[in-house]
């Protein structure tokens, strides 16, 4: 049996990484076309951050196999783009059974959560709230706070990740806006279009079949 040296690393909660890992990889705005609603604000975005992080992971991953876990911790800086709150791409574990925790380390967020079928959870993260992302929900983050909204993971090392299940239903189902009192709500997204029972019937049956 394959066995791993123990392992420990920091959060530098600070500066929002994990010090001691072996993978690290950063979001550019420019990388971020597609995901908001406003599309001349965002161009407006990219004019002042092109070449700079929107957000950014740094992970330990010990092996690859479902008995093994990634650790890591992920940093999203606030901000808008129009009233829509920065945001994750997001995606569904490519193994749709693998869950996940997210555990805040500083800012305020929230993990937008959408199950294959389309329904929506929204799930508020401040330091030290823990959030238990169970198998087959499609999520991502918000941060709806005015600092970097930090936060540790965890997940199966052979979760996998397919980014492109927001896509293809024209992005989640509702956006997360500011209200204008300085807080949030949630509206719907006019371009969201249900997933085909074809293609939710796939998300159960591929489920551990992804390697
Ligand atoms: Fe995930």
């Amino acid at each position: 049996m394959e066995s791993h040296e123990p392992q420990s690393c920091d959060v530098v909660v600070s500066e929002g990484r994990l010090e001691g890992g072996n993978g690290h990889y950063q979001k550019l705005y420019d990388d971020l076309t597609g995901l908001y609603s406003d599309a001349a604000a965002f161009a407006r975005l990219i004019e002042e951050r092109r070449g700079t992080v929107a957000y950014e992971v740094t992970t330990y991953t010990p092996g690859k196999k479902v008995s093994d876990l990634i650790m890591g911790v992920t940093r999203m800086a606030p901000g808008k783009v129009g009233d829509e709150y920065f945001l994750t791409r997001g995606h569904i574990h490519a193994n749709g059974d693998r869950p996940e925790i997210y555990y805040g380390q500083s800012g305020r967020g929230i993990m937008q959560l959408e199950s294959p079928e389309g329904e929506t959870r929204l799930i508020e993260v401040k330091p030290q709230s823990i959030c238990y992302v169970p198998p087959f929900w499609i999520h991502r983050s918000v941060n709806t706070g005015s600092e970097d909204l930090v936060m540790m993971f965890v997940y199966p090392a052979d979760s996998g990740q397919d980014y492109g299940i927001i896509e293809r239903s024209g992005g989640l189902r509702v956006r997360i806006v500011d209200d204008g009192m300085g807080g949030w709500t949630d509206v719907p997204n006019p371009g969201w279009r249900p997933r085909s029972d074809a293609e939710i019937a796939r998300i159960y049956e591929d489920a551990g079949a992804a390697t």
